[in-house]
């Protein structure tokens, strides 16, 4: 990887991800040779929004390439309560970890953290930003279920406030894929989104409903309303329960569909959809260790 800090995926070429999603294979195929290979490194966690997947599977990769973690923990114990800047806490937390992985509330806080440390810094979630690791997961997992050239990917849901789909929405443009985006108007993509997709040339298809598109799918990536971003919960609850899907929804698809979702989910995917041979949302979320191991693999080695 040519970069030292992980902001955003349109930094990411296409080569960048083959590397990593390639290392990945390789550490999901046999962790065990990766066990020692960042002895006593250690990542520093800074969340300052829930998280259980992203935080959870950063701290097995590290443990698992023999390093550990330094958690700041939850906000309220510690001295962001003070009033502590952003800024000052990654500038003090930079001296105790090799490498920073950062979730926080506000779009752009990730690009402006990296300017004040020295170590890599990985954005775990700018706001309604960008999630980059999560994209490489989902691209792995895309990889591995249905190849990835000549796709047609339909990224259902919150568009305007889902950070994972605008980081998955960009990467994509490095792959020969339609992006079909389903979603109520008030939720689809945010202009700059579009934008940057339509500069980089790519096939995009916007929709209101899923079903005349469903049939032509390879992936089916749904995704949560993200409620915390709605500035008002009257908003909110004008467009909660939209774009469900069941097993009944997924009854005349192709075989091969892929169903995803980053997780957590609310009720966007019917627990009936988990024990058909479309559900992959669970490997998903496996897949998230040995793709962040590949990727720390990778910053880590640039380290020494
Ligand atoms: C996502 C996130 O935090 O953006 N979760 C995750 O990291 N897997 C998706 C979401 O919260 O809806």
């Amino acid at each position: 990887m040519r970069h030292d800090h992980v902001i955003s995926a349109k930094q990411l070429t296409r080569g960048d991800i083959e590397s990593v999603l390639d290392r990945a294979r390789d550490i999901a195929a046999d962790p065990s040779a990766y066990a020692s290979r960042h002895d006593g490194a250690l990542l520093g966690l800074l969340f300052f929004e829930p998280s259980t997947r992203t935080k959870m599977s950063f701290s097995a990769a590290i443990k698992r390439l023999g390093g550990g973690v330094v958690d700041m923990g939850p906000v309220d114990a510690s001295s962001v309560k003070k009033g502590e800047s952003l800024a000052d806490t990654v500038r003090v937390i930079e001296g105790y970890a090799d490498a920073l992985v950062l979730r926080h509330p506000s779009e752009g806080s990730a690009k402006m953290a990296a300017e004040y440390v020295d170590v890599p810094l990985i954005n775990a979630g700018d706001g309604a930003g960008q999630h980059p690791t999560q994209t490489l997961l989902d691209i792995y997992t895309i990889r591995e279920n249905a190849g990835l050239d000549d796709l047609s990917i339909g990224i259902m849901g919150d568009l305007k406030y889902g950070r994972t789909v605008h980081s998955l929405a960009h990467a994509l443009t490095n792959f020969e894929t339609t992006q079909h985006f389903v979603s109520p108007d008030t939720l689809a993509l945010p202009r700059s989104v579009r934008y940057d997709l339509h500069e980089e040339g790519a096939s995009v298809k916007e929709h209101t409903d899923l079903e005349h598109i469903l049939p032509d799918l390879d992936v089916l990536y749904v995704t949560r309303i993200q409620r915390e971003r709605f500035p008002d919960e009257s908003e909110y609850r004008a467009v909660a329960g939209q774009y469900q899907i069941d097993a009944g929804t997924l009854g005349a698809v192709a075989d091969d569909l892929v169903v995803m979702h980053p997780l957590p989910r609310v009720d966007e995917i019917a627990s009936d959809v988990d024990n058909t041979d479309h559900a992959r949302y669970f490997q998903q979320a496996h897949n998230g260790v040995p793709v962040r191991m590949a990727l720390l693999d990778q910053l880590l080695e640039g380290e020494q």
